[in-house]
């Protein structure tokens, strides 16, 4: 495996997917981690990646020099190049500005990493950077140069260390998925060999090893992480797979029923529907706020998975669908002040039910958590639904929830559904619905003057939902939406689209 040390830089993720979509498999540390801890984890190849810092700044991220001496090739990135740079001797020059942004690559010399890229034009480079490595260490032979760096990349071949300054893993490095795979096939002499295939049967034999013969809960909501996960299990372990769906009567008009169907159709899985709707909607009665509203159905829900999994017996395991960026410990540029970032979709269960957790999917990006689904033979529909928060419509119901007004709710999000898929377009945007807004305007129909509610549309792009865009849709696809809204269902004469992004504003609207 290639271990990438993270010196903190907003894209050091990316250098772990590229990698594993050349097939190899990769995992992230962050830049405290010592060199001994480092070859403990028996690594075919160091990654370090750029940040933020300064070389030599007062708490900069520094570099433990025995990461060079682990006997595998070390690709060094941005913040990576100048940490070399400025350890092995070279010189670095400090700059009021950063460059940022495309530059033109001059390919130098005889370097592995340019393998196969045509060398006599330059090649378009992604910058992020203010320092930069004026005069390379001894045994560094410059192999790129652009308009503005004298040193944009360095090679020592004989200790099969290479630094570049540009980015290779943002896609607008041209030949960056190139560049990487030379590195991780042609220097490190490593074998394509992370399939999800490969990901799923070792799964399957690990974790049917960790149980043995004991017994799994796992919550079910209906989204594709815990529908992977209990797929994967019951794979593993059969019916000692115990899967709970809790339909807390704020969720999508079938929501959750269709994956459940369809999970009962084709696996012979363990699974209680079990319908607490009213114990949901009764103590959400009259609360406007949403963080209590959060609050109420987050820990209603602990009490009723608590009961219901109590009902089964003994057990000994918490299935849970945590992932890999949940997992990846976020480094502070200002030193090792690393904290872990906690995941939990049923939080605090496993503390209160004294269970053991077992999560398959945590080394898995959302992406190859897909690609499982798709091995698994899953159908589109899961593969692709959009996210839908835990606390479901409750939070898109601004305002009090009732049962009319969830109802509104339910229909005209129906029609947005139904529409974004028959345009093709419900797989182009990240998450599309309605909200219900709490308010009241005039309209006319027929002869007559209505005074109803209105529905706001809520349609955006985004790659990680921590920033998204408006969906530029087609303007005939809003006018479908709205008139078959404000014609099918009851109550609404008006629909507004919301054009704001985040930030400033949030995807949900409470
Ligand atoms: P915001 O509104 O913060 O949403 O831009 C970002 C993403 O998170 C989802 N979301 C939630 N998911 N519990 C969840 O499980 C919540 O309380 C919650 N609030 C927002 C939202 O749908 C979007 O995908």
């Amino acid at each position: 495996k290639v271990i990438i040390i993270d010196y903190g830089s907003q894209v050091t993720q990316l250098i772990a997917r590229r990698v594993r979509e050349a097939g190899v498999y990769s995992e992230i540390h962050p830049c405290i981690v010592t060199a001994d801890q480092v070859r403990a984890m028996k690594p075919a190849a160091v990654i370090l990646s750029g940040g933020p810092a300064s070389v030599g700044e007062a708490d900069a991220p520094t570099l433990d020099k025995g990461l060079l001496e682990l006997g595998v090739p070390v690709l060094a990135i941005c913040y990576g190049m100048q940490l070399l740079g400025h350890n092995l001797g070279g010189q670095l020059a400090t700059s009021e500005t950063r460059e940022y942004g495309p530059s033109d690559l001059t390919l130098m010399g005889d370097c592995p990493l340019w393998d196969g890229i045509d060398k006599s034009a330059p090649t378009r480079v992604w910058m992020s950077h203010g320092d930069k490595v004026k005069t390379p260490p001894p045994g560094f032979a410059v192999v790129g140069r652009t308009a503005t760096l004298d040193v944009a990349a360095m090679a020592d071949d004989a200790r099969r260390i290479y630094a570049v300054q540009f980015h290779p893993e943002v896609h607008h490095t041209e030949e960056g998925a190139r560049i990487i795979s030379n590195f991780l096939f042609h220097v490190a002499k490593l074998k394509a060999d992370w399939t999800m295939s490969s990901f799923v049967e070792r799964a399957i034999k690990e974790m049917a090893e960790t149980v043995g013969d004991r017994h799994v809960v796992c919550a079910l909501s209906g989204g594709i992480d815990s529908t992977v996960v209990a797929v994967l299990l019951h794979k593993a372990i059969g019916k000692r797979l115990h899967c709970i769906f809790v339909d807390n009567g704020v969720l999508r008009l079938n929501e959750g029923q269709e994956v459940v169907d369809y999970l009962r159709e084709h696996f012979d899985l363990n699974l209680k529907y079990v319908q607490a709707q009213r114990r949901f909607l009764d103590k959400l009665e009259g609360v406007e706020d949403p963080e209590q509203k959060r609050k109420i159905i987050g820990y209603t829900f602990i009490e009723v998975f608590d009961e219901e999994a109590k009902a089964l017996g003994h057990v000994d395991f918490l299935a849970q669908g945590t992932l890999y960026p949940d997992v990846i410990e976020s480094v502070s540029h200002k030193g090792p002040s690393a904290v872990i970032k906690s995941h939990h979709n049923v939080g605090g269960l496993p503390e209160k039910m004294n269970l053991k957790l077992i999560e398959p999917l945590r080394e898995l990006f959302k992406d190859e958590v897909r690609k499982v689904a798709g091995e698994l033979g899953l159908p589109d529909f899961i593969i692709w639904r959009h996210p839908f928060p835990g606390p479901g419509l409750a939070i898109r119901v601004i305002g009090e929830i009732t049962e009319e007004r969830l109802d509104i709710l339910r229909k005209a999000d129906k029609i947005v559904q139904a529409e974004l898929m028959s345009s093709g377009w419900y797989r182009k945007v990240w998450q599309g619905f309605a909200v219900l807004l709490p308010l009241k305007t005039v309209g006319v129909m027929g002869d007559g003057r209505t005074y109803e509610h209105v529905i706001a549309l809520r349609i955006v792009d985004s790659v990680d939902a921590m920033t998204a865009d408006w969906a530029r849709l087609p303007s005939e696809l809003l006018e479908r939406i709205s008139s078959r809204i404000i014609n099918e269902v009851k109550g609404v004469n008006r629909v507004v689209y919301d054009i704001s992004s985040k930030p400033p504003s949030t995807i949900e609207w409470e």
